[in-house]
């Protein structure tokens, strides 16, 4: 689809859209159109983060920002992030290494994972680190054992996302098992600050939240009557980035999800947000190459493009075509036609877009240049190391 096409109409209008913020940036189009790429490269823009970090802070309030180091662990990205006074999620000790590595001061560090090792507690812990994430029972026995005294946060399960990618049955507790988890860790010593849930990623309007938010209240409202004296509340990720449909401007999603949040919880509450993809994924494009053109018979309807990139070396998230990106080559306004897109291993899941097949130029052939565009978050850490021979995403850095 054209970059422009996603604009057009009324929903584009009710939605005040802010189109710039998610176009190829002048800094990315100078670079992409000065350079050959002989491999997929996402080329990020680190001044369109820092963008994205002040209209969701200005959005948010007086919640602190935790960027989700999993979506882009680029040094450059954790430093710019840092520099903003921004703090951070970490999903492993590879993450919190990283960090603590760059200058990120332990306190500003909460892992977020709840499946963890438990020498991976104790090192972070050992470190500095005083805030970890629990929905289970052994979990919280790890953290008690290795992190003596630690500052727990409570993840609940959330049912019925809405978000394009939910995060499923995999995370978080019931609300029965979170009350027991918090007498439990009470018990053993530690400090059961809050709650935490993830609503999905990718959650494109602020409505969609409610459901969450309200589970996460009624909750806290039975761990207070139960004695427990809560104060922080997670609400982990999320936001949302710019794929074609059409999306709230950063700031006004951010403040409706904080109005949201204090009707429920009112102004004393800390709040901590988690953003990976909405603060990330728009800085990025990537650009690709097509490697053949073909069709399965001369008289075959559809026509197959190949990249050369592919599900195992950077576009995992198109997995069940969860998360569609949108596509900007040379041929701008010419002719389109549906195709299947497919990237280049040998492997047959490896196949991109086929139930909803992708409008491409029918004019395209082998050795054209592909923009992909809202490419920043989940691509370079979701690559293989090397799968079929491909090399893994290669990323550089403008702005
Ligand atoms: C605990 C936690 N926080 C934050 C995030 C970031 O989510 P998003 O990319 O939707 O902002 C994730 C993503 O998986 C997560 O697991």
């Amino acid at each position: 689809m054209r970059y422009a096409a996603a604009f057009a109409g009324e929903a584009a209008r009710l939605y005040d859209i802010h189109p710039a913020a998610s176009a190829v940036s002048p800094r990315q189009d100078a670079y992409i159109r000065s350079r050959d790429f002989d491999r997929p490269t996402v080329v990020f823009d680190l001044e369109m983060l820092r963008q994205k970090y002040r209209a969701l802070e200005a959005g948010l309030g007086d919640a602190t920002i935790h960027y989700a180091v999993k979506a882009n662990p680029a040094p450059e990205i954790v430093a710019a992030v840092l520099a903003l006074g921004g703090r951070f999620d970490c999903a492993s000790r590879g993450e919190v290494d990283l960090c603590l590595g760059l200058g990120v001061p332990a306190e500003r560090i909460a892992f977020g994972n709840t499946i963890k090792r438990a020498a991976d507690i104790a090192h972070a812990h050992a470190m500095g680190v005083e805030q970890f994430a629990a929905d289970a029972e052994e979990e919280l026995r790890k953290i008690a054992a290795h992190a003596p005294g630690a500052r727990v946060v409570i993840r609940m399960l959330v049912e019925a996302s809405e978000a394009d990618w939910p995060l499923s049955r995999k995370f978080g507790c019931s609300h029965r098992e979170a009350l027991r988890l918090m007498d439990l860790g009470r018990f053993l010593g530690l400090d059961v600050a809050g709650i935490s849930f993830h609503p999905g990623s990718q959650v494109r309007e602020p409505a969609m939240w409610a459901g969450a938010l309200d589970a996460a209240h009624a909750l806290w409202t039975a761990a207070e009557a139960a004695g427990h004296g809560l104060r922080i509340l997670n609400i982990g990720g999320g936001f949302p980035a710019f794929y074609g449909d059409p999306l709230p401007a950063t700031e006004a999603y951010a403040a409706e999800v904080m109005r949201m949040v204090r009707h429920r919880f009112g102004e004393e509450v800390q709040v901590m947000a988690e953003p990976g993809r909405g603060l990330v994924a728009e800085a990025g494009v990537i650009v690709a190459e097509v490697l053949l053109v073909a069709r399965k018979d001369q008289d075959d309807l559809a026509r197959w493009v190949f990249l050369d990139i592919g599900k195992f070396s950077g576009l995992a998230e198109t997995m069940d075509e969860a998360i569609r990106y949108q596509f900007e080559t040379r041929h701008g306004d010419e002719e389109t036609g549906p195709c299947i897109l497919a990237g280049p291993s040998c492997d047959s899941a490896d196949v991109l877009y086929e139930k909803r097949p992708v409008q491409l130029p029918l004019a395209l052939d082998a050795g054209d240049k592909v923009r992909i565009l809202c490419t920043g978050a989940y691509t370079t850490s979701y690559s293989s190391v090397g799968f079929n021979g491909f090399p893994p995403l290669d990323a550089v850095f403008v702005g």
